[in-house]
């Protein structure tokens, strides 16, 4: 008896198997609106690569994936917006450029926060965390980060002169994302910078608008900016990271595959940006130098100083318990990968 019924329950979960494994999940025909202010060849061009790859390849073409490059969807800080409205389903942006409507995404732009790509890689790799930040984030914003960019450093270009050390930055009108975060940064490095939308800094620096701006070597190249740019000065102050949103009413509405491929998506087009990072940074760098820029890195010296100073910053935005909470996280994986 006791034999039979064993064998019965295994045929039952074979047939049970098996009739999962042949169904498909269909999916209802759609199109998915998604938008970056940068370039095809910038990080933002390569996770919608793969975004839009995997979904329309595992939907078999029932859902279709609209991408919208190099700002003609606007600037970052609308994208959000368009999130918000669900003219826009999905968009990947710098972190600051989320923080006007999700002040908590300023744990990420902490001037000092991280040391190297690798602490920013297990902060980001936290489920807890990321959980947290994100159902925080969509609250405040709704727009929900489903997975995240980690570039390289944030440092200064000008076309005026070398920058070795703080008071150099005198006299130079330099472009900051519209943050109160990197506001408040350059204002304790002692100048006041000029905030500005993604989309129109190319052009201000052609026109002579500003001097200089601050961001990774990969938006150096994909903006061609040593065609305007004489002078880069290394520092460490911002890595960079960069949200892949969703619209998050859009998100709750959808049927469960949908949802269960949008995540998929996100986190193959996430994993592809991470991998390729460094070498894509390096390689940017290569061709900075190669395209005549003078390459200055900061004595690590004198970036105590502007270490010193920026993080006298930090107790103006570490103003409420979920920041409070969320940067003790962060800091505590941080220290801990430290201590390895
Ligand atoms: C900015 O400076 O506004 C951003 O870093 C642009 C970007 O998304 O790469």
């Amino acid at each position: 008896m006791k034999h039979w019924s064993l064998i019965v329950c295994a045929v039952l979960a074979g047939a049970t198997l098996a009739s999962n494994e042949g169904m498909a999940q269909t999916y209802k025909k759609q199109t998915i609106l998604a938008a970056s202010a940068n370039t095809p060849d910038s990080n933002h061009g390569t996770v919608f690569d793969e975004f839009k790859k995997i979904v329309e390849a595992e939907s078999k073409g029932a859902i279709t994936v609209k991408v919208y490059l190099g700002g003609t969807m606007g600037d970052e800080v609308a994208n959000v917006k368009q999130l918000r409205n669900e003219e826009l389903h999905v968009a990947s942006l710098f972190t600051g450029n989320l923080t006007p409507s999700a002040p908590i995404a300023n744990v990420l732009c902490l001037p000092y926060l991280f040391t190297n790509m690798e602490e920013a890689h297990a902060v980001l790799s936290d489920e807890g965390f990321r959980k947290t930040l994100a159902d925080r984030v969509a609250k405040e914003s709704g727009a929900r980060p489903l997975g995240w960019m980690i570039g390289g450093w944030r440092s200064i270009t000008n076309s005026k002169k070398p920058i070795h050390k703080l008071e150099d930055l005198q006299g130079l009108k330099i472009r900051v994302s519209p943050t109160a975060m990197q506001l408040a940064a350059f204002r304790a490095f002692g100048i006041e910078p000029h905030p500005m939308a993604w989309s129109e800094v190319l052009n201000a620096l052609q026109q002579g608008v500003i001097d200089g701006q601050e961001n990774m070597y990969l938006t150096n190249q994909e903006q061609k900016f040593w065609e305007v740019q004489k002078y880069m000065t290394e520092i460490h102050y911002i890595l960079w990271t960069g949200a892949i949103l969703v619209s998050d009413s859009w998100y709750q509405k959808l049927d469960p595959d949908t949802r269960a491929l949008v995540e998929k998506a996100v986190l193959a087009a996430q994993k592809r940006e991470w991998s390729s990072a460094e070498q894509v940074e390096a390689n940017a760098k290569k061709l900075t130098i190669e395209h005549g820029m003078e390459v200055t890195i900061i004595d690590p010296k004198e970036e105590e100083r502007w270490k010193e100073r920026a993080r006298g910053i930090w107790k103006d935005f570490i103003t409420t318990p979920e920041m409070k909470a969320l940067s003790d996280q962060a800091l505590a994986i941080i220290a801990a990968m430290q201590k390895k």
